[in-house]
């Protein structure tokens, strides 16, 4: 059964799945929930002959904050899996590092975090100009995840990659563009209709040889899943320390994290 959640948005045309993360009131942060639905679709798209593409995009000004900060030291729904249950989050990168059918993004706002490193498994990624980039897992205690700590120096090279990854610093969309980040930046009033036209004219595209050429250009899945294994240990262990524990407090009090006494 696919977990559905009040804030995926998920919408079904010509051969395209859009699945639309649509939480505005907290930019689209992602809950357990949002990424169990995410997960759930995106895997049982994979198997669905009417589904040839499947696009991702927010709502709003974001296209997503990344991770509900609130949930990642272990919300309910942590509480209710079993020990060696994958949670949400592993699900959804799992699905999107293993899908076999294009994965499109229209980023229409800020992506933060996983909001982030998810469009390093995205096959084409078109944002508005007003979209902005950051991955500031170093500035939270943390490490980057998702299989990022590859996917980023590979695409973008390891100076621009420790830019984003080590300092957490913020792009636009035009320099996202440049270092190639993503493929293009499109007017924000037609972003979502240009992607849909995009997804629907590979839609229409000889299916297997689609497939196919997906699966060249993306032949290091094993090495990014191995990747993300290792990652993910350091990244739960950091969510334990006093560094995360020192970050999620001054989010929350909306100040300056103060690192200096550890
Ligand atoms: N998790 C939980 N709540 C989040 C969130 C996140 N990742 N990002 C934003 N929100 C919430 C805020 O707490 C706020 O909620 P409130 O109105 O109930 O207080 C609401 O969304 C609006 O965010 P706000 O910070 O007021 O908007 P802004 O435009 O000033 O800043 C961001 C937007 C995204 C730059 C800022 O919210 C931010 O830095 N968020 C954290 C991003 C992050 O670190 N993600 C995880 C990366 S690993």
């Amino acid at each position: 059964m696919i977990t559905t959640s009040e804030h995926i948005d998920v919408n079904r045309t010509d051969g395209v799945l859009t699945l639309t993360m649509n939480r505005p009131a907290k930019k689209n942060a992602l809950t357990q929930e949002m990424y169990a639905a995410l997960a759930d679709n995106v895997v049982a798209a994979q198997s669905d002959p009417d589904i040839r593409v499947v696009v991702l995009t927010g709502t709003a000004d974001s296209f997503t904050a990344g991770n509900d900060l609130a949930d990642f030291a272990g919300g309910p729904g942590k509480a209710k899996r079993g020990e060696n249950e994958i949670p949400p989050v592993g699900r959804f990168l799992q699905a999107i590092l293993q899908a076999e059918k294009p994965l499109l993004a229209a980023v229409n706002g800020l992506a933060v975090g996983v909001g982030v490193t998810m469009l390093l498994h995205c096959d084409l990624v078109y944002a508005s100009p007003n979209a902005t980039f950051q991955t500031p897992f170093v500035n939270l205690g943390l490490v980057p995840e998702a299989g990022s700590s590859l996917l980023m120096p590979r695409l973008v090279g390891q100076q621009k990659a420790n830019e984003l990854l080590l300092l957490g610093k913020k792009i636009d969309a035009a320099e996202a563009e440049r270092i190639g980040l993503i493929a293009g930046v499109l007017d924000a009033d037609t972003l979502q209709h240009d992607v849909a036209q995009v997804a629907a004219t590979l839609a229409a595209r000889a299916p297997n040889a689609v497939k196919l050429t997906k699966s060249l250009v993306k032949h290091e899945r094993d090495d990014v899943a191995q990747q993300m294994a290792d990652e993910s240990v350091h990244f739960s262990a950091q969510l334990q320390t006093a560094e995360f524990a020192e970050a999620a407090s001054a989010f929350a009090e909306r100040r300056p994290a103060d690192f200096s006494k550890l």
